[in-house]
């Protein structure tokens, strides 16, 4: 495996392959990765015939008084982990790489509505600091392909709308929410969690799936659900910002003749702010 700094050095190596008639599979993380981001390398690899995997911790994408300085950086282990992985190519830039202006004043991708909403109402100019950097690292590395985790369900919304509306040439896979044997979905801010704190996180994903069988069994009082379950996760010491039921397509409020829904949940617990989701699909009477 290659590791590159530099978008110059980036666009050679990648220009050779493409040159080659290979097909680029891209995984963006911000490090610190763990089975879930493992997943999408792996994904990648039967997409392409090379994986390119950056890593950027994106100053864009965090708001004043969020974890930025504290994020968890293993820069060393992560290299480890795409070398065993079988990534092809590291992309690790510094802040000054992709930025090499001023944040007040430059260029900015904003994807409205989807992004205003849910954890875009928590974290104001969160996915427009995504929407940028994934534009941009999609036009440095121009991959064919790629790959984000289902566990950031909205993120995975707007990047697909960005792409759509500013007919990007490239194929968003969204891969499933890797979990642990708890059923917490992994995440790299699981780190911030004691031990006490991580056993009891496993109930954000038991809420879900609670309120999945709900539905599954014909409850439509949506606004109910989402207050009850909000209430029990209060009642359990969390500090929920939301517990929503939605349509996947447009993350839109449901209709109670839907067929699709997702679960989104948002929940603060000691120094991690939790993130989950759950798809449900109601299949049609035989
Ligand atoms: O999901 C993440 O790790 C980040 O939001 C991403 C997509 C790499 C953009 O910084």
């Amino acid at each position: 495996m290659k590791t590159v700094h530099t978008v110059a050095d980036l666009r050679a190596l990648v220009g050779a392959w493409r040159a080659n008639g290979e097909r680029i599979a891209f995984v963006p993380t911000m490090g610190n990765l763990h089975a879930g981001h493992l997943h999408l390398v792996a994904e990648a690899k039967t997409l392409a015939e090379r994986v390119v995997a950056s890593i950027f911790v994106n100053p864009a994408q965090f708001g004043a008084g969020e974890d930025f300085s504290a994020y968890p950086r293993t820069p060393e282990e992560d290299a480890e982990r795409l070398l065993q992985g079988g990534t092809d190519l590291l992309f690790r830039p510094e802040v000054t790489e992709v930025y090499p202006g001023d944040l007040a004043t430059m260029t900015y991708v904003e994807v409205p509505h989807l992004s205003d909403d849910l954890c875009g109402h928590y974290r104001p100019g969160h996915f427009r600091g995504v929407a940028t950097v994934v534009c941009k690292l999609f036009n440095m590395v121009q991959p064919d392909v790629a790959l984000f985790g289902e566990k950031d369900f909205q993120q995975l919304a707007v990047i697909r709308r960005m792409v759509a509306d500013l007919n990007m040439p490239i194929e968003i896979v969204g891969v499933p929410t890797v979990r642990e044997n708890s059923g917490l979905a992994m995440s790299s801010r699981n780190g911030y969690l004691t031990e006490t704190e991580r056993t009891q996180a496993a109930l954000i994903f038991k809420t879900l799936q609670l309120a999945a069988g709900e539905l599954k069994a014909g409850e439509r009082d949506f606004a109910e659900l989402e207050s009850r379950y909000t209430q029990q996760l209060r009642e359990a010491r969390f500090s929920p910002d939301y517990f929503a039921i939605r349509r996947p397509a447009d993350l839109m409020p449901p209709r109670p003749d839907d067929r699709e829904f997702v679960i989104l949940v948002a929940a603060r617990l000691g120094r991690a702010r939790l993130i989950d989701n759950l798809s449900v699909r109601i299949e049609p009477n035989p």
